[in-house]
């Protein structure tokens, strides 16, 4: 950004409400809450205008006037990101897809749904269902993050093991540039060589490189015979041994397998219905998980056998299988609290990754250090272990007057020797610019600097986040 050079904010908010009309235009009090912060409620702050497109072209317009006036622009979508890529500065003008929404097709012969930026995870998910398919991305936010966000973050969640990353639903993107250029590679093929796959520049960088405005996702055919389990294991190395025995019996028919540490554990069991465990005794891991498969018939009978054959090897402590969708949501409630961290807590979020094997001893020795460092620090772990994906949140209240960055620094000082990455789903945002080299060298970071610069020279999209 080249701060100079920035237009008066007052000659392009007016250039704005021409090209956009006066109502998609919104400054001062007329900009809610919602645009200050993300999920992390990290740092609100208003932003000196709020812009809400209705159309592509109004992007590719939007983005012309503040490309020419060297303003800074940040992409905002369902605002539950962890990273806080979406908080914007006072002087920075939001550009939220809120009013850019909706299922625009399905294409059941291609198996494709293409959809606008500002569908919401949970409306897209239904529209896949009610035509027989099924969308393979989920996470806990589904019913308010966008997919314009999910496709920007790269967004991980609960199906990863089974189906991959955002990254990997999507077919076709649509994106305007910082100049208001539209790339528009809508394509619903699966096999595409001709030249770079520019799509996969967008996918995870955060608003940096361009606004998402729609997207060509692959459709799954669905899974009808979903079954979920909650079960209770020894210990860590129990836990691997059960994910390689279930995967080697049923392949990507696991589609979730989800960890939670007692401290974890306990605490999304209070806030559930029942405010209780399903299991009679404590134990020292639990593992959520949840097979889905074609066949009706038999798929259910398959897991419990399974599962029973693991509790008679003694590779399982106990388990419990939900007998309806509304015992497997029950269950899911207990893993999905982390929706209440910010109310309940103030949490200092991570999410590591590490490989699979070195997560149960990563566990214990971050435990033990936090505890040396700050005793009494309440620490909760758990996460998407069949991904190598490690989630701890530490609760800012048990470690009164110590900065939210010192707790950074030392998990991420005992991440780095084990080449672990310092996001595995969240992204890097604003909270974690300054680990970024922890996990990627000085020259993967100038060839990133030199795509931001290529793509978007005047330096305008989300200024101050990922770089
Ligand atoms: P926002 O928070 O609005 O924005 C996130 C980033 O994307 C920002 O940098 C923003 O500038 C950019 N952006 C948004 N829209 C666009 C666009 N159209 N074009 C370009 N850039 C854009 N994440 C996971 O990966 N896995 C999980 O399991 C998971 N679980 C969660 C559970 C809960 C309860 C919560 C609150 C969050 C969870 N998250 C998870 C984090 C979050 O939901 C995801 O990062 C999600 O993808 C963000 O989508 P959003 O629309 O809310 O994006
Ligand atoms: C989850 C969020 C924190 O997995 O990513 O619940
Ligand atoms: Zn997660």
């Amino acid at each position: 950004m080249t701060p100079d050079r920035r237009k008066p904010l007052e000659a392009t908010v007016a250039a704005l409400r021409d090209a956009l009309g006066a109502d998609a235009v919104r400054v001062g009090d007329a900009i809610g809450e919602r645009s200050m912060t993300d999920w992390t409620r990290h740092a609100p702050t208003r932003p000196a205008a709020l812009l809400l497109p209705r159309s592509t072209e109004d992007v590719a317009r939007a983005l012309a006037i503040c490309h020419d006036a060297y303003q800074p622009v940040v992409p905002q979508g369902g605002m539950t990101g962890l990273a806080g890529g979406a908080i914007p500065a006072a002087t920075d003008i939001a550009l939220a897809l809120d009013r850019f929404a909706g299922v625009e097709e399905l294409d059941t012969a291609a198996a494709t749904l293409t959809v606008r930026a500002g569908t919401t995870l949970q409306v897209a998910q239904e529209a896949a269902i009610a035509a027989g398919f099924e969308l393979a991305l989920d996470l806990g936010a589904r019913g308010s993050c966008q997919i314009g966000g999910n496709l920007a973050t790269n967004a991980g969640g609960n199906r990863v093991i089974q189906s991959g990353t955002a990254r990997d639903q999507v077919l076709g993107l649509e994106v305007v540039l910082a100049n208001g250029a539209v790339l528009s590679s809508l394509g619903k093929m699966v096999k595409n060589n001709t030249g770079y796959d520019l799509k996969h520049w967008f996918i995870g960088s955060e608003g940096t490189l361009g606004v998402i405005t729609r997207a060509v996702l692959r459709l799954h055919p669905q899974r009808a015979a979903r079954h979920t389990a909650l079960v209770a294991l020894d210990g860590y190395d129990a836990a691997v041994a059960l994910l390689r025995r279930l995967t080697q019996r049923f392949g990507n028919d696991i589609a979730a397998f989800e960890i939670m540490w007692p401290d974890f554990y306990d605490f999304g069991v209070t806030l559930t219905a029942s405010g209780r465990s399903p299991f009679a005794a404590a134990h020292p891991l639990y593992a959520l998980i949840e097979h889905a498969g074609f066949d009706a018939d038999d798929a259910g009978e398959r897991f419990s056998t399974a599962l029973t054959d693991a509790l008679e090897t003694q590779t399982i402590r106990d388990a419990v299988i939900a007998q309806s969708v509304a015992d497997a949501r029950a269950l899911w409630a207990i893993r999905e609290c982390t929706a209440e961290f910010p109310v309940r807590l103030d949490p200092i979020n991570f999410d590591v990754s590490v490989p699979i094997g070195e997560i149960g001893g990563f566990v214990d020795r971050c435990r033990a250090a936090l505890d040396r460092r700050w005793p009494g620090n309440v620490t909760y772990f758990f996460g998407h272990i069949g991904d190598s994906n490690l989630h701890l949140t530490v609760d800012g209240r048990s470690v009164p007057g110590v900065a939210h960055d010192d707790v950074y620094a030392f998990v991420y000082d005992m991440l780095a020797p084990l080449h672990g990455s310092v996001s595995a789903e969240h992204g890097i945002g604003l909270l974690k610019r300054a680990y970024l080299p922890v996990s990627r060298s000085r020259e993967e970071l100038a060839a990133m600097a030199a795509i931001k610069h290529a793509l978007d020279p005047h330096g305008i999209l989300n200024p101050g986040k990922v770089l």
